[in-house]
């Protein structure tokens, strides 16, 4: 008997207590946070969906392997555990530890860009954009069009526009170094990027010489998309589809608070040997010895677990699973979602939802509130909060105005989805009231960390 309940692959030995506070207390905490939900104390957050980075729980595997944690300073054994880990899925030959993500982004860039240099991407992630202009250089996001329609169902809306690489590469010729796919497109919706697409990118940065890499925070979430909707994969495992994937790229920078399932850490890893070793000049600067880049002994071995457990089938599908499921009862009740739902977050189409806040009034923003006030829920505006500011000091609206539930990895239970998606329908029915905001203050970049702002009216 085949029976159709896909549930939670796990059991549950250690609890944290999330807390009850009433709408009251919520209005006064939001005041005081400047109407920012960055700057809330968690523990004032009921359901917290602002990221799925470092937020997920740990297997009992995981902590195990923690307590084998070498902190030797130089050649320890859990940095080679880490780096078969790594290689065994990405099969890159230099694996190069960092604290998270943005080091390796910030590393590379550092080692590749000038000003004035290209870096084109599908979508690049707030800090990847920010790490690229700190270079002076420019980031372009070059989605396919359909990525930029929430409502258009297509199984692999995250590619990147083939054609438009194809022009920026001919037409910047000497002034893009690499370009890159984030896998799955975070900002984009955490849409799901096809083989197909992978592969072409790569065929035409090797015709122009130029790197290819992938932005791979998410990429069990996508080899599971590319398995379940891309023909001919089906009967390939998880594994097989991330090494394919990762075969056709010249390199990547990855979070491992992400598909790393660890609470903090990433890597950068590449097969050029002496861009790796400028690489690795920079890491000794500022992160530490190539050998743990700025992580512990014990988060070195979290994270080889942790490579190896987020490939397991049951969890991919339950993964998937539980933010369909969400998605599925917000689109059965009407409200505009990012669709198909991505592989690690729902995205509210805010536009859509409000039609009566204008652009300039965030109403992504305004959205993320009310669903703190009204239910303690924490989400994260992608929208002109967060991508508005132009390099230049100029305002642009940005290309769809997004509210993100982005969901921890094997934290919250089927209860806790259907208390959001009540929460969610009760502020859709009530959308009316929500009104706009306004920017009181905010630093020059990355505003959306810490910008103060005030209700409008
Ligand atoms: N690239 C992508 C696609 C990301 O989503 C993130 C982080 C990074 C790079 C940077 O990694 O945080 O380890 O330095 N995204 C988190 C989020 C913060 O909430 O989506 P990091």
């Amino acid at each position: 008997m085949q029976f159709k309940t896909i549930i939670e692959p796990f059991r549950i030995k250690t609890v944290e207590p999330i807390r009850q506070t009433t709408r009251e207390e919520r209005e006064r905490l939001l005041g005081e946070a400047g109407y920012n939900l960055f700057l809330l104390r968690a523990e004032d957050v009921l359901i917290d969906l602002l990221t799925d980075s470092g937020t997920g729980a740990m297997s009992s595997g995981q902590w195990a392997g923690m307590m084998l944690g070498d902190e030797s300073y130089a050649g320890a054994k859990s940095f080679y555990k880490f780096e078969a880990a790594a290689q065994r899925i990405t099969n890159f030959k230099h694996i190069i530890p960092t604290h998270q993500g943005r080091a390796a982004e910030r590393i590379l860039f550092g080692s590749l860009l000038k000003p004035g240099d290209i870096v084109a991407n599908n979508t690049h992630f707030d800090t990847t954009r920010a790490n690229v202009e700190y270079r002076e250089a420019t980031a372009l996001d070059i989605p396919v069009s359909e990525g930029r329609d929430p409502s258009r169902v297509l199984p692999f809306k995250g590619n990147i526009d083939l054609d438009a690489l194809e022009r920026t590469l001919t037409d910047h010729a000497g002034h893009v170094p690499l370009a890159m796919i984030t896998v799955t497109n975070n900002s984009g919706g955490g849409q799901p990027v096809s083989m197909a697409n992978i592969r072409a990118a790569s065929a035409i940065c090797r015709r122009h010489g130029v790197l290819f890499f992938l932005d791979a925070c998410r990429f069990a979430e996508n080899a599971w998309f590319i398995k379940t909707r891309e023909e001919g994969y089906a009967d390939k495992t998880p594994l097989e589809i991330a090494q394919e994937m990762f075969s056709y790229a010249d390199g990547c920078t990855m979070s491992a608070k992400k598909d790393g399932m660890a609470n903090i850490g990433g890597f950068l890893a590449l097969n050029d040997d002496a861009l790796a070793e400028k690489c690795r000049n920079m890491l000794i600067l500022t992160e530490g010895f190539p050998t743990y880049g700025g992580l512990a002994g014990y988060d070195l071995e979290a994270i080889a677990v942790g490579l190896e457990e987020v490939l397991h089938e049951d969890y991919l599908q339950y993964r998937i699973r539980s933010v369909a499921y969400l998605g599925d009862i917000l689109t059965a009740n009407g409200v505009p979602i990012v669709r198909p739902p991505g592989g690690h977050a729902i995205y509210i189409d805010a536009l859509a939802m409000l039609p009566h806040v204008p652009q300039s009034q965030y109403p992504a923003w305004a959205l993320s509130l009310a669903l703190y006030l009204e239910g303690g829920i924490r989400s994260v505006e992608i929208g002109s909060v967060m991508f508005g500011r132009q390099p230049d000091g100029s305002e642009k609206p940005a290309a769809m105005e997004l509210v993100r539930m982005a969901f921890p990895r094997r934290v919250y239970t089927q209860s806790h989805v259907d208390y959001l998606a009540e929460v969610i329908l009760y502020v859709n029915g009530m959308k009316e009231s929500i009104r706009g905001v306004r920017m009181v203050s905010a630093p020059e970049t990355l505003r959306h960390f810490t910008a103060r702002m005030e209700m409008v009216g």
